[in-house]
């Protein structure tokens, strides 16, 4: 069935971004959410292009008047796929990019933390993750995913391994405050990648931070922070990083990890 827009022809909603929740009971909550987050608290959602939503059930992301794209994002940890996912995560190209003599105490630090997806498969495969993500909606997002991933008995000792910071990773590497053996980054891709390709996650990434403007200072930053590594998640066909050759990458369906090890590291 065609889900049908709440908004009038022609009329543009009233701000990009609020905060909604229908239950009384969460009102508090919610103040709370928009000071930390600068964002309004709405009373009806059609008047949003995203509608952060807060239920009992957690924080949810959605596109109210968007025909397109129907549903809600979650953190949510304990979906079935996650379970086949941790089962089998050292056959995961993200981990097999940590390396194989990689210590799991060597740790992590994930500077594009989004939707926390790849800091707990990291984690999941028994490494200690400082996570970072400066897009307040997508932070307070990922704080309530590993909030309630961290009361669940399959998931807590991951969530333990995963030290979350809200806030811009250059602030962190550029004062020296934040270095680690491995450093990962998983830029926004560009809006050239096909979008059909996109999962409905990552759009909706996409349309609350835009695309990462200052990557190029973060994977700067990181080259010089690293001690052993740092790994760039890449669309398949997209160019180097500040036109750095990596030592080498893993390739994907349609995506590649780029892997520049410390020796290979000055350009
Ligand atoms: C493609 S998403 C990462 C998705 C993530 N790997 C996952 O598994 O869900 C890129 C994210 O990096 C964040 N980001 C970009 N530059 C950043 C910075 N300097 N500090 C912190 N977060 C940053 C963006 O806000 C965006 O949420």
């Amino acid at each position: 069935m065609r889900r049908q827009s709440t908004l009038e022809p022609g009329t543009r909603p009233l701000h990009s971004i609020g905060i909604y929740t229908a239950d009384p009971d969460l009102d508090h909550e919610a103040k709370t959410l928009a000071a930390q987050t600068d964002l309004p608290i709405i009373r009806n959602k059609s008047h949003v292009e995203t509608a952060l939503i807060l239920s009992h059930s957690g924080l949810s992301l959605a596109r109210p008047n968007d025909l397109k794209m129907t549903g809600t994002v979650q953190v949510d940890f304990s979906k079935g796929a996650w379970k086949r996912r941790i089962k089998w995560v050292r056959e995961e190209r993200l981990v097999k990019a940590m390396g194989k003599k990689t210590l799991k105490s060597a740790g992590i630090i994930d500077l594009t933390g989004g939707l926390g997806r790849d800091s707990f498969l990291l984690a999941a495969a028994g490494f200690s993750v400082r996570t970072f993500e400066r897009n307040p909606v997508l932070a307070a997002l990922l704080t309530d995913g590993l909030r309630r991933a961290s009361l669940q008995t399959a998931t807590r000792e991951i969530c333990g391994r995963i030290h979350f910071t809200p806030g811009n990773a250059i602030d962190f590497l550029g004062t020296g405050e934040a270095t680690a053996e491995i450093i990962y980054l998983d830029p926004m891709f560009p809006k050239t990648t096909s979008t059909a390709k996109v999962k409905k996650e990552l759009q909706m990434i996409q349309h609350v931070t835009g695309e990462d403007q200052d990557i190029d200072t973060l994977f700067a930053l990181a080259l010089q922070a690293a001690g052993e590594r740092v790994v760039v998640k890449r669309p398949k066909k997209g160019h180097w990083l500040n036109d750095i050759r990596p030592a080498y990458s893993l390739e994907g369906k349609t995506i590649r990890f780029d892997v520049y090890l410390n020796r290979s590291l000055a350009p």
